[in-house]
């Protein structure tokens, strides 16, 4: 079980709240979409139980299903709304089981699982024909092309890796009765990831393409898409170039299925995206592919005649001068070493019949086509290459294949199957193993069937089938079909797992033929015709073109290229944390909410799905960390309820022993309770459910509590403030309120008795004298007409500098604080990156304000972080640095002290010194300590020197540079370094030191525009543009 904890930029409140949303839904209604981990289904062992809940899950479109961390997947032949960018984003971050089974779940784990273990993961895809391998893992690598971190160049990478699925489809894939889009290779394909999860790289290993397409489709079939795509996307001068015509009849490698169009393929649209692709992954050399195939459809339009003595001649000989010409091989030659001796099987080489010259046609042909297929993936890879720190693979391979007849091809892939089942049974168990073990709790031994021994039956040096194939193929003399059985028979006779016709009982021998040989697979019997399986595995090349020098022949036999290259993906995925998904196709019509049993059944069988449960399922159905298992249940235990105080384990134990589990449902491990049985689990679950109700009024009762004390002690809080704010700064509004008060109520006495009047005449004549008897009425009905008006006409901002003109011993002091009021709000409101900013404004203000031409244009502009990219800083320069971080980092130009020559070097800032970088090297360390003073010209130019001591021999000499953001990069450093009194403005000329007791000088002058050149003297000339 994966058990990666919430965590992560995802894992926020309002996600994990929906997480647990759809985990209880999910756990509570079971009945109607069954369980979403296989684990938990009761009856583990009915295969009847196993379809059921796919079914049920199926028909709610919900089609992914887990067993433990395999994720099983349904294909819907529909459109579901699950893939968006939102439910991208609901799975970053997020733990495993908490939320509903998904392949972005298996995608963000595998991806968690890669950064924080530093492990290489790989996720293994399976399925048979149709059932939604591809789609899967494009699914993957999408959501990693989406939410991972990148850069401009990061997504160029993340889009051809993406682009590279067209161009490998196209070739790669055709029209089968099974799938519109079948994949004809199995395809092993690395992401690299570098230190920071970014992607950065790719790598493809392809597997036994299905060559024979190329020559022969069956009914209802097509040839690989790209040949469609050529004849229908193509324009007119493409096709004459490659002397082809439109229609697809017109070609005998075209016409074997009877099937050139399909109505869910647009062979036009589909060929311009991978004409679109095919420059992103850095193709340059359409025209040679292209050539290639049409050369392939002139070579199969390539006929033979037969003479009176038997003698085989070709009759369509411009098809050869075409196919020259396409293919760029010299007439001659080809005719000689190729054509004529393969075709025409000149006696004195390799009489050929008029068959055999059809088949070695035809072997060209695939061959052809193989080698073409190979050189495309190099090339993909090759634009894709650039490795990482980490790796996730991704294989999408075949899985069991059990047809009518099954032949060579079949038999590959179901070893290929084998070879997996083993890798899945070890990994499985041992990461079960491990998970005991961590957890402290004793390893109960798990049954299972090893299939080690049909593994050897196929593989083994000298015995297994493999060998005594290649045997038969390399032995001289008469060697067919039939003898290679008989030699199977004699070597591999009594073996439990294999039966031919000859060896089985009367039983079996009634559904064999002669033919045949029976392998009894781990998923189930395969009958397997030896029909073909010589030249196959000869690849019929080898024999017909061993003269043929154009072409290198491969000298080791096709099955055991297969079981070498096999081997070498164990090692590989060996090597890695492995996570599976197995598809599964719902009906054989490909129409979505069909859901056909018997089809469902045979592929849970030859997935080998019940085997992976039955392992799964061995020691315990559930496991759950304490925190997250008290946290759930907790609310049924009355001392675990509300809180927990104690050691988790404790409270885990007090709330199971208050539950009634027995000892045998449960085990507590050192950071996980291990429930044994799904039944402990959903009784806890029902018993949750049913008191729900009582905690909901517990929870509304004291959330009505709690929001009533909250909003009684804001208002406390609020009259508080009101009192405090009365007491200083608003005293003097509250002065006039009151001076109002009594202006009112004292008026209408004084009107009455004429003395208002007097009383203001006076004052108005005695207003200029100290405030006395007489003038106090008026000076204070002045005063109180100033506040009320200022009280009206505040000024809004700090920069609005308007008060009114205040009366005589109306204090300034309002004013002040009104300002500092403004002041304290605006800082309040200040974000963090803001302040820095306007800090770092300040400092250049005090620096450059009057002082240099182009100060005034840089004051609009923001500061930035740094002007180099991390990327654009090398990685050696980065580790050198170690614990001294880069705090910001520009390009400059440096100048030669002798001779002023013009160098490209970064400038990086870190917190005690600066360095001068030329790509990978540190080229010179200024220590802030050591640095006597910047100097820069009062101009416009981005001239500045670094004044270093010259009598310490460490410090190189005084550093003249130049860089685009001056004003920037020196406040930077003067900041950084502390000195900014430093900084010293030269209007003419600024001299420097060029070594001990050697001075050299730079002069200044306006000119009309930017120009550094060599002066008289050998000083430094610095033109400036006039700035107007
Ligand atoms: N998750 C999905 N959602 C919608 N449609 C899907 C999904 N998965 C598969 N399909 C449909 O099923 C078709 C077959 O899927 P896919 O090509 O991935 O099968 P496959 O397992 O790779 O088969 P093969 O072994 O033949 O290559 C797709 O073209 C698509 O129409
Ligand atoms: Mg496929």
């Amino acid at each position: 079980m994966v058990t990666t904890p919430i965590g992560g930029s995802g894992g926020s409140v309002d996600i994990e709240g929906r997480v647990r949303l759809v985990m209880e839904s999910a756990l509570t209604a079971r009945d109607r979409v069954g369980v979403q981990d296989f684990v938990l289904l009761e009856n583990y062992n009915s295969e009847a139980a196993f379809i059921e809940n796919l079914r049920r899950r199926f028909k709610e479109n919900l089609i992914y299903t887990y067993i433990g961390s395999v994720l099983v997947s349904v294909n819907p032949y529909k459109e579901l709304e699950i893939y968006s960018k939102q439910q991208m984003e609901r799975y970053r971050g997020v733990s495993f089981y908490e939320i509903s089974p998904h392949i972005y779940a298996v995608s963000d784990n595998t991806y968690r699982a890669m950064r924080t273990e530093r492990k290489d993961q790989c996720i293994l895809i399976s399925g048979e024909s149709g059932a939604g391998k591809t789609e899967a893992s494009k699914k993957i690598l999408l959501y990693y092309a989406v939410t991972c971190p990148m850069n401009d160049h990061m997504a160029a990478l993340g889009d051809r890796l993406l682009q590279s699925n067209p161009v490998l489809e196209a070739f790669g894939n055709a029209k089968t009765l099974r799938n519109d889009n079948s994949s004809r290779f199995g395809k092993y394909m690395d992401v690299q990831f570098d230190f920071r999860g970014a992607p950065v790289g790719g790598h493809i290993l392809n597997y036994l393409l299905e060559k024979s397409r190329v020559v022969h489709q069956n009914h209802g079939e097509r040839n690989f898409h790209i040949f469609y795509q050529l004849l229908e996307g193509g324009d007119e001068d493409l096709l004459n170039t490659l002397d082809l015509e439109r229609n697809p009849q017109n070609y005998q490698y075209l016409v074997k299925g009877n099937c050139p169009r399909v109505s869910s393929i647009s062979d036009k649209n589909n060929w311009k995206v991978v004409m679109k692709a095919l420059p992103v992954i850095g193709f340059t050399e359409e025209e040679k592919l292209l050539n290639i195939i049409a050369g392939v459809l002139h070579l199969g339009n390539t006929q033979f005649g037969e003479g009176e003595e038997g003698e085989t001649y070709i009759t369509t000989e411009t098809q050869i001068t075409k196919l020259v010409k396409l293919l760029g091989v010299y007439c001659d030659a080809f005719l000689k070493f190729g054509v004529v001796r393969v075709f025409v099987s000149l006696q004195m080489i390799s009489p050929l019949n008029f068959e055999q010259a059809i088949s070695a046609r035809d072997a060209l042909a695939k061959a052809v086509y193989g080698r073409t297929f190979t050189w495309l993936v190099e090339k993909i890879n090759q634009s894709l290459a650039l490795k990482g720190s980490s790796v996730i693979g991704l294989l999408d391979i075949y899985g069991f294949e059990v047809l009518q007849h099954n032949s060579f091809e079949q038999f590959c892939i179901n070893y290929c199957n084998e070879k997996l089942q083993q890798l899945f049974i070890e990994l499985t168990l041992r990461s079960e193993q491990e998970e005991y073990e961590t957890e402290g709790i004793a390893w109960e031994t798990v049954q299972y069937f090893d299939n080690k021994i049909i593994c050897d039956l196929i593989e083994e040096k000298h015995k297994g089938i493999i060998s005594i194939l290649d045997e038969e193929c390399l032995r001289p003399g008469e060697t067919c079909d039939v003898s290679f059985l008989e030699k199977l028979e004699d070597t591999l006779g009594g073996h439990p797992h294999f039966v031919t016709h000859k060896l089985a009982n009367g039983k079996t021998r009634r559904v064999m033929s002669r033919e045949e040989f029976r392998l009894l697979h781990y998923a189930g019997e395969v009958n397997y015709n030896v029909n073909g399986f010589l030249d196959k595995n000869n690849d019929l090349l080898n024999r017909n073109l061993k003269e043929v020098s154009i072409m290198k022949i491969d000298k080791v036999q096709a099955a055991t290229q297969f079981k070498n290259s096999l081997m070498k993906l164990m090692e590989i995925l060996m090597s890695k944390e492995p996570s599976y998904v197995r598809c599964i196709k719902p009906n054989d019509a490909k129409q979505p909410g069909r859901f056909d049993e018997v089809l469902v059944r045979h592929q849970v069988k030859y997935l080998g799905l019940m085997e992976n449960l039955r392992v799964r399922r061995a020691g315990f159905a559930y496991r759950r960390r304490f925190e997250a298992f008290l946290q759930r249940y907790k609310p049924l235990c009355p001392e675990t309820w509300p809180n927990w105080h104690g050691r988790l384990v404790d409270g885990v134990s007090t709330l199971v022993n208050h539950l009634g589990y027995k000892p045998e449902e449960y085990k507590l491990g050192r950071s996980k309770i291990f429930i044994r049985f799904p039944k402990t689990l959903f009784t806890t679950e029902d018993a949750l459910e049913a008191k729900k109700p009582e905690i909901v009024i517990v929870i509304q009762s004291g959330w009505r509590g709690m929001k009533a004390r909250r909003r009684a002690k804001r208002r406390r809080q609020a009259a508080e403030l009101i009192r405090r704010c009365l007491t200083d700064t608003l005293l003097l509004f509250v002065s006039a309120c009151i001076l109002e008060t009594a202006f009112c109520m004292y008026t209408i006495p004084l009107v009455v008795y004429g003395s208002v009047f007097i009383r203001f005449i006076k004052g108005f004549i005695y207003r200029h004298e100290e405030y006395c008897p007489e003038n106090e009425y008026f000076l204070d009905h002045v005063r109180y007409s100033f506040l009320k008006n200022l009280r009206k006409n505040l000024p809004k901002s700090v920069l609005d500098k308007s008060w009114p003109t205040p009366p005589p011993l109306a204090s300034e002091h309002l004013r002040t604080l009104h300002m500092r009021n403004m002041v304290v709000k605006y800082c309040r409101r200040v974000q963090p990156e803001w302040k820095k900013q306007m800090v770092q404004k300040v400092v250049a203000s005090e620096i450059f304000k009057d002082q240099k031409d182009n100060y005034p244009q840089s004051v609009g502009r923001l500061f930035l972080d740094s002007r180099l990219e991390r990327e654009q800083i090398n990685l050696k320069v980065v580790q050198t640095l170690g614990n001294d971080k880069v705090q910001y980092g520009a390009s400059v130009t440096k100048y030669d002290r002798r001779g002023f020559k013009p160098r490209p070097r970064q400038l990086l800032l870190t917190n005690t010194f600066a360095v001068l970088v030329d790509r990978t090297k540190i080229k010179q360390r200024i220590d802030y300590t050591a640095l006597r003073g910047i100097s820069v010209s009062s101009l416009s130019d981005g001239m500045f020197v670094l004044h270093m001591p010259s009598e310490d021999s460490k410090q190189k000499a005084d550093a003249v540079l130049q860089c685009d953001h001056v004003i920037e990069l020196v406040t930077k450093l003067a900041m950084m370094a502390g000195k900014i009194d430093y900084v010293n403005i030269s209007p003419g000329s600024i001299r420097f030191t060029v070594a001990r007791g050697k001075e050299g000088i730079i002069d200044f002058v306006r000119g009309s525009e930017m120009k550094v050149t060599k002066g008289k003297r050998g000083h430094l000339l610095v033109v400036s543009q006039w700035l107007y």
